[in-house]
């Protein structure tokens, strides 16, 4: 996000006009809230929509109909630096009281959720993630800007990069797995789909990236629980995925709810000033997440909201989400002189520069034209990627004796609930999608043409129907049962404790299994889940997540075998809950596991991952040969020979990990560097080469610095994490 001289001249001239209470103004943003016979702040509202106790119906009529409070008043005295919501008239009308009516005439900065799409829902972000695809992931973004600046939007809370190791917290769903070499990855080509664009204001909008930091190790995965990890383990694993961001221009940040090592991040001065303004080098602003200042005092950090809004300013909390703490008590306190003036200066200089680069002051509504189209329906190429979206995103996690796929002559007993809800395909963190547009896996196989007889039989909640059971058994060449997560059994505040299939779902597949008929099992989840009987006892298993509008589709596609999967895990599945965090690039220990008693084991499952950080099958296979190691002078050039040795065309997930086998700290067992997605037709060999420079090889100590450390290096290359080729290399830098 750089800033021309003469905009960042505007900035200042402003900036001098300004009185303390609009510069204050500027840090404060409000949502709307809901007025008249229910008391109830939209927060909340988004809240009850996330956690299931509203539907998106419900959601939808209340905001139709409710009386809602836009705060205008405070607007057109300038009182307000942003609003949330996702309405464009709305958003047109509040602009133009801010523009026209304020004293200094400066637009609202208008945020919302768009976590994977708006109204064009594509994968939750943990299911992209197994594409590996960064032109996806890039292209996602970008459509999901436009969109959003159609609907009034100029700033999204996305992408949300927390790297998550333990699947009990719901919000894994959110973020793009374990790792953070593929998190960094995805962070980047996000910032640049979200951001990247300018050739029309239409085609942008700031990016938020979230939640700054170490949220996803939360204590026991329970969600806003505490923190604590070493500095090389917060910069190693958890601030990767930031640094990338900012490197490509992330124009915003959100702090975290949680605390890190004892203090909240909301107020943590090491982390917004010396880290993300310092040595990241944040351009824009940070915004706190929603009350969260507040909480500083139920953390026990701070007295009463005056104290906690005087630690979060001085800690670099620019603007503060939903609690009128600066509103209405920063002025006094600058008056005082507890809050330097220097310190609100600078967050309205960072806030007034963003609204300046999104090009805010000069066309800050949305054109009726747009508004129009949208409410015509989608436009077909946003479907379309949402569909390959969706194709890409699926990982095939069992196939004995090639079940799958399955060939249109056959006849599909189709069952579960899950399987005809097309309101549950878009997951968590999606609210403005409509039902005409989403896509049941029921609907898709029909669509697709399948031979196929529903039975609904039974889903996440409730009991099962003995004799829609029955009825299934007996039918039907094939049984295909779609069993899983609800929406709201993922995402913020839906940790769960046992992460297994909810509710009677197993029991459902054993009484189908016991039929004897091939059952083929889709799995339509937002976290990696408890799978250790699942995978001893069923023969073919595709995760498909929640895949967004068009997952009926994709989900036929696959089944049908008119596309072949070709995502890998993103992040490792557990045989049982207790493993949990599992992850593939855990440090070494002294004693790894193995059969033996005395090693880090267990005696009732695994030690390692069920299912492990990478691994996919195809419809077809791959065979990896001839591994070969180079040497430059910056870099480490990698050769292989890939091959698909099946029958099929089909794509692979080439990936390449590092392990520094001694060095001063501790290190992983093995550490992604990079991949590359491969097309091959049946047959085909090709040559794959990584150029990896020797920079990326080393670590974050302790205090913060990187080292990069003389000695043995294994390099690996393989389709998982799991399954690799090895080559030794000793190396000076
Ligand atoms: C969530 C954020 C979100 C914010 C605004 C919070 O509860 O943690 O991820 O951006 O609400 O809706």
């Amino acid at each position: 996000m750089k800033l021309t001289q003469k905009q960042k001249t505007f900035v200042e001239d402003l900036l001098k006009r300004m009185t303390l209470e609009e510069k204050i103004g500027q840090m404060n943003q409000e949502s709307p809230s809901i007025v008249g016979g229910f008391d109830v702040p939209f927060s909340e509202l988004i809240e009850m929509l996330t956690d299931g106790r509203l539907s998106q119906e419900e959601f939808e009529k209340i905001l139709s109909t409710a009386k809602q409070d836009y705060h205008e008043e405070d607007i057109r005295a300038g009182r307000v630096g942003s609003v949330m919501g996702q309405d464009p008239r709305k958003a047109n009308e509040l602009q133009k009281i801010a523009m026209e009516e304020s004293r200094l005439g400066i637009p609202l900065i208008i945020g919302f959720d768009v976590i994977h799409g708006l109204r064009s829902v594509y994968p939750i972000a943990i299911a992209e993630a197994c594409s590996f695809d960064d032109s996806l992931f890039e292209e996602t973004a970008r459509m999901a800007a436009r969109e959003s600046r159609a609907h009034g939007i100029n700033w999204n809370f996305a992408p949300m990069i927390d790297a998550a190791r333990d699947s009990r917290w719901g919000r894994v769903s959110e973020g793009p797995g374990e790792d953070p070499c593929l998190g960094s990855h995805f962070a980047r080509a996000k910032i640049r789909g979200l951001q990247n664009d300018r050739s029309s204001v239409r085609n942008y909008v700031a990016a938020c990236t979230k939640h700054y930091v170490a949220y996803g190790a939360c204590e026991s995965g329970r969600d806003y629980n505490t923190t604590s990890m070493s500095v090389s383990n917060l910069y190693n694993v958890y601030l990767p995925a930031f640094r990338a961001a900012m490197d490509e221009g992330a124009a915003t940040v959100m702090a975290a709810f949680n605390d890190l090592n004892g203090i909240p991040c909301t107020v943590n001065r090491w982390l917004l000033r010396d880290v993300l303004k310092g040595e990241m080098g944040l351009e824009g602003f940070v915004v706190s997440d929603a009350n969260a200042i507040r909480e500083c005092v139920a953390h026990g950090i701070a007295e009463d909201d005056r104290d906690a809004g005087i630690q979060a300013a001085i800690a670099g909390m620019d603007m503060d989400m939903g609690t009128h703490i600066y509103k209405d008590l920063l002025q006094a306190e600058v008056e005082k002189g507890t809050v330097p003036m220097a310190v609100v200066d600078e967050a309205v200089r960072r806030i007034l520069s963003v609204k300046v680069w999104l090009g805010l002051f000069d066309d800050p509504y949305v054109p009726e034209a747009d508004i129009e189209a949208y409410e015509k329906g989608l436009p077909a190429e946003h479907i379309a990627l949402c569909r390959r979206a969706a194709e890409e995103s699926m990982v095939l996690l069992k196939n004995e004796g090639d079940l799958l796929p399955l060939s249109r002559k056959q006849k599909i007993s189709l069952v579960g609930r899950l399987a005809d809800m097309a309101d549950e395909v878009c997951g968590a963190w999606a609210m403005a999608w409509k039902k005409e547009d989403c896509v049941s896996v029921r609907a898709g196989l029909e669509a697709a043409g399948a031979d196929v007889q529903y039975y609904p039989c039974g889903g996440p909640e409730g009991e099962l129907d003995e004799e829609e059971i029955a009825r299934a058994c007996t039918e039907g060449d094939v049984i295909v049962a779609v069993v899983g997560e609800t929406d709201a059994m993922s995402g913020e505040a839906s940790s769960r404790a046992d992460t297994g299939l909810p509710g009677r779902q197993r029991e459902l597949l054993e009484r189908l299994l016991r039929s004897g008929k091939p059952v083929v099992t889709v799995l339509m989840n937002g976290r990696p889940l408890a799978l250790r009987w699942e995978a001893e006892q069923l023969p073919a298993i595709l995760e498909a997540w929640h895949l967004g509008i068009r997952m009926g589709d994709a989900v036929a596609a696959a089944l049908l075998g008119d596309v072949s999967p070709s995502g890998k895990l993103a992040s490792s599945f557990p045989a049982v809950t207790g493993q949990c965090p599992v992850y593939y690039n855990h440090p070494s220990t002294g004693r790894p596991g193995s059969r033996s008693k005395f090693t880090s084991r267990y005696l009732d499952a695994p030690w390692d991952a069920l299912f492990p950080f990478g691994h996919g099958l195809s419809y077809t296979s791959f065979a990896y040969s001839g591994l070969r190691v180079g040497e430059t002078a910056d870099s480490l050039e990698i050769a292989l020979t890939l091959k698909n040795s099946g029958g099929r065309e089909g794509t692979e997930v080439v990936q390449l990990y590092t392990q520094d086998v001694a060095a001063s700290l501790v290190r992983p067992v093995k550490e992604l560097k990079d991949y590359l997605r491969v097309s091959l037709a049946a047959g085909e060999e090709r040559e794959i080469r990584f150029v990896l420079p020797k920079s990326d090889l080393g670590f974050y100590d302790n205090t913060g610095a990187y080292r990069l450390e003389d000695g043995l290096f294994r390099i690996s290359v393989g389709g998982s994490s799991r399954d690799t080729l090895e080559q030794e290399i000793r190396l000076q830098f």
